[in-house]
C-alpha cells in the first residue's frame, strides 16, 4: 500500500483513451487501456483520498470506493474534469487524450460507393485540458500530468511540464513494447516544477500508482 496518508484530500483522476466520432459506429482512439489511470485511483483510495474516476471506456473493474464518471470524448473530458476541479485537492491527468478530432461527426454511417475510392478525413485541434485547467488552479491545488512520448522523453516532458503549468510530470517512452501503452508495467521518470526528476524502475502499474501517489503527499506538503 501506499506510505502516505492522502485522507481528507479529494483527487480527480482521468483514465482511458478518448473516442473521436466520425459517425454513429466509428471513432478514433489510441491503444491506452486505462490500467495507469485505473491503478493511480486505487492507490490513492488506499491512500484514504476522496477519488473520482473519469475514464473513458475500458475493460477494466472500477476501484472499490471510487466514484465514476464515464465520458467518450475529449470534450466530454474536458467539461467532466473543468466542472469538478475546483473542489478538488489534486488533478491526475492519466488520461491518454487526443490531439485532434474530426472536424464534423456524420449523423448517418459514412457510405461506402463506386465513386469513392478514397475517403478524406478533416481533422481540428481538440480542446487542451490542462491548459484550460492552469488558469483555475489556485495555489493549494496540485495538477499532475503523463507524457506519453516516442523520442527525446525528457525533452518534451520538461517542455510539457511548463507548458501546462504542472506541478509534476510523469513521462514514460511509449516506444518499448514492456511498458507505457496497454500492458501491466511502466516506467515513469518524475519531472518536477523546480528542475528535479526521478526515476522509477520499471514496475507493475500498481506500483507506479504508489510511488506517483506518494510524490502527491509530498507536493501537498510542500504547498
Ligand atoms: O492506459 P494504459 O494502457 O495503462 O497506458 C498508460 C498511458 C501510456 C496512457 C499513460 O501512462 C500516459 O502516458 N498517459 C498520458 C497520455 C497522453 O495523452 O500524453 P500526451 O503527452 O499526449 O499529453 C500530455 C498530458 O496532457 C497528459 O497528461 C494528457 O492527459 C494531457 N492532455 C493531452 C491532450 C489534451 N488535449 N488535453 C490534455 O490535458
Amino acid at each position: 500500500a501506499p506510505t502516505v496518508d492522502l485522507t481528507g484530500k479529494r483527487i480527480l483522476v482521468t483514465a482511458g483513451g478518448t473516442r473521436e466520432r466520425l459517425d454513429p459506429v466509428r471513432f478514433l482512439t489510441n491503444d491506452s487501456s486505462g490500467k495507469m489511470g485505473y491503478a493511480v485511483a486505487a492507490a490513492a483510495q488506499r491512500a484514504g483520498a476522496t477519488v473520482t474516476l473519469i475514464t473513458a471506456p475500458t475493460a477494466l473493474t472500477v476501484p472499490r470506493g471510487v466514484t465514476v464518471v464515464p465520458i467518450e470524448s475529449t470534450q466530454e473530458l474536458a467539461d467532466a474534469v473543468t466542472s469538478r476541479f475546483p473542489q478538488a485537492d489534486a488533478l491526475i491527468m492519466a488520461a491518454a487524450v487526443a490531439d485532434f478530432q474530426p472536424l464534423t461527426a456524420a449523423t448517418q454511417k459514412i457510405k461506402k460507393t463506386a465513386d469513392n475510392d478514397e475517403l478524406t478525413l478533416t481533422l481540428k485541434k481538440t480542446p487542451d485540458i490542462l491548459k484550460t485547467v492552469a488558469p483555475m488552479k489556485q495555489a493549494d491545488q496540485v495538477v499532475v500530468g503523463f507524457a506519453a512520448e516516442t523520442q527525446e522523453l525528457l525533452k518534451n516532458g520538461r517542455q510539457k511540464l511548463r507548458h501546462k503549468h504542472l506541478d509534476m510530470l510523469a513521462a514514460n517512452d511509449v516506444s518499448r513494447a514492456d511498458i507505457g501503452f496497454n500492458g501491466d508495467n511502466n516506467q515513469v521518470t518524475f519531472l518536477f516544477a523546480d528542475g528535479t526528476s526521478q526515476q522509477t524502475p520499471v514496475a507493475s502499474k500498481r506500483v507506479i500508482g504508489e510511488r506517483l501517489i506518494e510524490q502527491v503527499a509530498k507536493l501537498f506538503a510542500k504547498k
